[in-house]
């Protein structure tokens, strides 16, 4: 057992700040361009949703330290965040793209997301994984990879998929570490992503 590091899930209450970690990493995917205020509206809905959940690993401190964030069903997942938090969601967008227009483009693309994802029938998935700069190679990507299979698991999930980005080592040698198996790449804004699949 790790005593350094705990998980508990994630709370609405965590997620401005858990928005602020991950909009720090501009470098992959597309939904932190869009702004803290988005991300966090987004993140709530997920602790909301019944097909969403997150899991925060902390330190000794309380402070989180990295998380994660997954669905149970995409589908319903994003139907049933944009009820609860789509009109929020849309104005934190809607300012966001009075200020960088460009990216528009990109919304139009994320749109598809669900779709370009629905070719092979498994309906839950992982969504992201992030882990705060200073505490990396801790082992904590490998903890909250734990966590995550464990309560999919809890959730009677048989089978979950998850996508990185193929330039990503770092997180494509954890799901290899992992058992998951490779499926097929596409292209998501130019870059390619790796689809993996995880059978529990
Ligand atoms: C991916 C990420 C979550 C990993 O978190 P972490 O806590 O540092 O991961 P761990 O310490 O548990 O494990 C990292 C593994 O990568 C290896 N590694 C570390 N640096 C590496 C590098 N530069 N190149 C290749 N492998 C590397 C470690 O040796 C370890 O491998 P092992 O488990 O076989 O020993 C973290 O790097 C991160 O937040 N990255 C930015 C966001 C991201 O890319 N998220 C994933 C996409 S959803």
């Amino acid at each position: 057992m790790n005593t350094t590091f705990n998980v508990r899930p994630l709370k609405k209450e965590d997620c401005r700040e858990v928005a602020r970690i991950r909009f720090e990493i501009q470098e992959w995917g597309f939904l932190p361009s869009l702004g803290v205020d988005f991300l966090s509206e987004l993140l709530k809905g997920t602790c909301e949703s019944k097909w969403g959940f997150g899991i925060a690993c902390l330190d000794k401190k309380e402070k989180i330290a990295g998380f994660v964030f997954a669905t149970t069903d995409l589908k319903k997942y994003y139907r049933d965040i944009l009820f609860r938090r789509g009109a929020l969601m849309a104005f934190f967008a809607f300012l966001r793209l009075l200020q960088k227009p460009d990216l528009i483009h990109g919304i139009v693309q994320y749109l598809g997301y669900p779709d370009k994802m629905s070719h092979d029938a498994i309906k839950a998935e992982w969504l992201t994984m992030v882990v705060r700069e200073e505490y990396r190679n801790k082992k904590i990507g490998n903890i909250l990879t734990s966590s995550l299979i464990e309560e999919f698991r809890k959730r009677g999930v048989k089978q979950f998929k998850s996508t990185v980005a193929s330039k990503n080592e770092i997180s494509c040698r954890i799901h290899v570490r992992y058992g998951f198996k490779f499926m097929r790449t596409f292209n998501l804004h130019g870059e390619e992503i790796n689809v993996y699949k995880y059978i529990i």
